[in-house]
Parts: structure tokens; C-alpha cells; sequence
């Protein structure tokens, strides 16, 4: 009992945000305002609001990033079926509220699903295009989601896909859903569907093989621990009704979620971005720093600056090293002497203390004219022509090379750098965490 009132509340807690997966139930109630317009959803499917950045949204929607049970997956003969079916009353409607989330195209509906001895209250359906799942890897051009809530807050997904046909056949339901599509090609409208019957629909239902797991919510926050009940067979659609689904909708499809247990993907993908990006705890990184210069001035012979830095790295969480190496070599002619060169390591680690490091190098060089050097890891800057290549090998290690091709500046008509030298070799280690 105790077990079930923390379970519920946690549930509160997490399922707060706007969410098309959702919405319609006691998580997540519809909100109309008095114009008849519904509110839109904060995430969406392209750029910094899409899936790959849903956790920095809302602070709910952690579960997005770090969920071991999401959905959608890759569905095959690894996912086991439904043993026990699903009884599903829908009752045929003159017409229905069909609105634009501006993340999807929902129909308030009414009926009950009745699935393994407990009965669940269907809130809405709403479209994907293209489909969520893949089955045997094959994705399908548009899946029905039919949300379903039980007495315990508990909920049911019943998922169904919509295979193009040759001949023109198609689900009449759907036809009848967009019957006035055109009046809610604007996020945040409401219109009517045409008069809907659930038969076909139904039927398939409780017929068809039935793939069942346990995964998340498709959408912000990614709740998980819902069942998806997702039929193996498509039903029919024709291509007039997925083309003005797809006008209006675009595209509203999560990408396809690691095997259920595992890290979540954006976990695997941001580690390996860290891997590339930042060295681990108590890495040491060594830069050499090799200057030939082939000077023709008297005394000019070789400069030689040898520089290592200690990063002292934060480990897990870090975000990004960013190297900057300036130099900068004032000439003023015949019997210069120093030439200056500073290296800036800025490092955005988010561990605490990890801030800046700075290396200042100071080097004799008899120099007999001006000339100016800076490099970052992805400018080419004009005045020296400089390219910077940055190649990771395997996951071990990075080597950083920089070539000059010398151009005459000042005075002197000699080069400070001959074309295609190799200034300087930057080479880190890593140590795995
Ligand atoms: C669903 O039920 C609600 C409340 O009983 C009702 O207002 C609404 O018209 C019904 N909608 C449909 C499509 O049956
Ligand atoms: C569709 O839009 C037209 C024009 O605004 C309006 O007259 C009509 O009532 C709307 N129909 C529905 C079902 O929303």
C-alpha cells in the first residue's frame, strides 16, 4: 500500500509536461481555451527542440536522456507477443474534437479496453508520421497511438501501423478523421472529424498478433513503465490520406531507443563525445611546440619551445577542452631578440575547479621581421594561411597537427615558415575512466 502511494506520487512528480503521449489523461489534462484552441507542446522534432534534446526542456524530462526502457524500439522475433488479447469497445461517433498539438493530430475519443482482467479508459489517439516502431527494422509511413489510462493511473498504449497500398484501399477511420483537416493546418486549432466507425480498427485489434513490452512515453517527459501493446500488420492507407497527414504533421517521429535494459542511446553518444572532447581524471597532455626557422638574417638558426600542461579534468560530465594556441611573434627587425608565444587552454569541464589553464612561453629567437600566428581547432585564418587537422585516433588518443605555409610579411623577403612545414604537434593520451 505504502509502495503505491510513493509509486503514484513519484508519477505525479515526473509526468508534469506538456506531452502528446499523455495528454488527455489525468497526467495531463487538456486545456481549451475559450477560443477553442488547445495549447501546443514546448518540444518538437527539429533542431535544439528535438529528440536528441528533450531532457534540456523541462527538468521532468530527464527520462529522455537517461531512461533504460524507452520507446519507441526496433521490433522482431526478440519482442515477445501478447499472450492474453485485448477487448476493445469504441463507440461509432457522428463526429469527434480533432486538434492540432503542433507536435501531432489528436482525436478525443471514448471507449474501453479491457486487457488482462483490468480495464482502461482509451483518452485519445493521436498519429506519427513517419511510424515510431520499426518491425523487422521496416518503418512504416504513419502509426496510430490509442492512449489509455487504467483506474490506478496506469497506462496502455494499443499502437497501430498504416502500410501504403497499390490499389488504393485504405482504413475508412482515417479518412473520416481528416475530414477537415484544412481547418487545423495551424498548431493550436480545433475542428470536427467526419462520423467515425471503430470496426475495422477493432477487429484488428483483437485478432492480430500483437507485439508487448514495457517501455516509455514516446514524447516529453518519456515516462516510463507503460505497457505497448503495437500490432505486427499494417492496416491499409491510401496515398491521398498520408499525404495531407504528412502536410500538416511533417514530421513527428522519436528515433528508435536502445534494447530494452540497456544505457539510453543519448547516454552511449554523449560519452563517446566526451571520450573525443576531454581527457579523463589525471590526464596529462603534451604539447610540443617545434619552430625550424629558416631565416636569412645573421644568427638566425633554430627555435625550439618545448610545453607541457597537466589537465587536471574532472572525468564523468565533462563537456568540452578547448585549446587555443596563440602566438605571437614581435619582430621589429636586425637585432630582435624574443619572440613570445602563448598558449590559452580553456577548459569547460563541469567538474569543480577545472577553469582555465594558461601557459605563457617565452623564447630567444634571433627574428628579423613580424609575423603573426594564431590557431584555434577550426579556423584556417587568412593571414597566415594555416590549417589545423584534427584526427582522433581510435578512442586512445588525438593528435593535433598544424601546417603553415609561409607567407612573406614585412620587409624581409623570406619566409618564417617554408610551405607545408610542420610547426608544431600537439599529442594527448587518455586514460580511460
Ligand atoms: C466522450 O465522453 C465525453 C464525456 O462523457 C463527451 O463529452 C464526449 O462527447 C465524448 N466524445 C466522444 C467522441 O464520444
Ligand atoms: C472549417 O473552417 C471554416 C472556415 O473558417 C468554417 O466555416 C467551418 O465551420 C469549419 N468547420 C469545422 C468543422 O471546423
Amino acid at each position: 500500500m505504502f509502495s503505491r502511494i510513493l509509486f503514484a506520487t513519484f508519477v505525479f512528480a515526473t509526468i508534469s509536461a506538456q506531452a502528446s503521449c499523455i495528454h488527455g489523461t489525468s497526467f495531463l489534462r487538456r486545456e481549451v481555451s475559450e477560443e477553442g484552441k488547445v495549447k501546443v507542446s514546448n518540444f518538437g522534432y527539429n533542431k535544439e527542440n528535438g529528440p536528441a534534446n528533450w531532457a534540456q526542456l523541462e527538468a521532468g524530462n530527464t527520462q529522455c536522456a537517461t531512461g533504460k526502457n524507452q520507446s519507441p524500439i526496433l521490433l522482431d522475433d526478440t519482442i515477445p507477443k501478447a499472450t492474453s488479447r485485448p477487448k476493445v469497445v469504441i463507440a461509432d461517433v457522428e463526429e469527434a474534437e480533432f486538434e492540432n498539438l503542433g507536435t501531432t493530430l489528436e482525436v478525443i475519443a471514448n471507449g474501453t479496453t479491457t486487457f488482462e482482467d483490468k480495464d482502461f479508459a482509451l483518452k485519445q489517439f493521436h498519429l506519427h508520421t513517419p511510424s515510431e516502431h520499426r518491425i523487422n527494422e521496416e518503418y512504416f509511413p504513419v502509426e496510430m497511438h490509442m492512449v489509455h489510462e487504467g483506474a490506478d493511473g496506469s497506462i496502455v498504449v494499443l499502437a497501430v501501423p498504416f502500410q501504403l497500398t497499390e490499389d488504393g484501399s485504405t482504413t475508412q477511420l482515417l479518412t473520416s478523421v481528416i475530414e477537415n483537416i484544412d481547418n487545423v493546418t495551424t498548431p493550436g486549432t480545433v475542428t470536427k472529424t467526419g462520423k467515425l466507425e471503430f470496426a475495422e480498427l477493432t477487429k484488428a485489434l483483437e485478432t492480430e498478433a500483437l507485439f508487448q513490452y514495457t517501455g516509455s512515453l514516446t514524447t516529453p517527459p518519456c515516462a516510463e513503465g507503460l505497457t505497448f501493446l503495437v500490432m505486427e500488420k499494417p492496416l491499409p492507407l491510401d496515398v491521398k490520406t498520408f499525404n495531407s497527414l504528412k502536410s500538416v504533421m511533417k514530421f513527428n517521429s522519436r528515433f528508435v531507443q536502445n534494447e530494452l535494459g540497456k544505457p539510453n542511446v543519448l547516454e552511449v553518444a554523449s560519452e563517446a563525445a566526451a571520450k573525443v572532447q576531454c581527457a579523463g581524471p589525471g590526464d596529462k597532455t603534451e604539447v610540443k611546440v617545434d619552430m625550424k626557422a629558416d631565416h636569412a638574417g645573421p644568427g638566425d638558426k633554430k627555435t625550439e619551445a618545448k610545453v607541457d600542461m597537466k589537465a587536471g579534468d574532472a572525468g564523468p560530465g565533462d563537456k568540452k577542452t578547448e585549446a587555443k594556441v596563440d602566438m605571437k611573434a614581435d619582430h621589429a627587425g636586425p637585432g630582435d631578440k624574443k619572440t613570445e608565444a602563448k598558449v590559452d587552454m580553456k577548459a569547460d569541464h563541469a567538474g569543480p575547479g577545472d577553469k582555465k589553464t594558461e601557459a605563457k612561453v617565452d623564447m630567444e629567437a634571433g627574428h628579423q621581421r613580424t609575423s603573426t600566428m594564431s590557431a584555434s581547432k577550426t579556423e584556417e585564418t587568412d593571414s597566415a594561411s594555416q590549417k589545423m587537422e584534427t584526427e582522433a585516433k581510435g578512442s586512445k588518443s588525438e593528435e593535433t597537427k598544424m601546417e603553415e605555409n609561409g607567407k612573406e610579411a614585412g620587409s624581409e623577403q623570406h619566409k618564417v615558415m617554408p610551405a607545408g612545414n610542420k610547426m608544431w604537434r600537439r599529442r594527448r593520451s587518455y586514460k580511460q575512466q
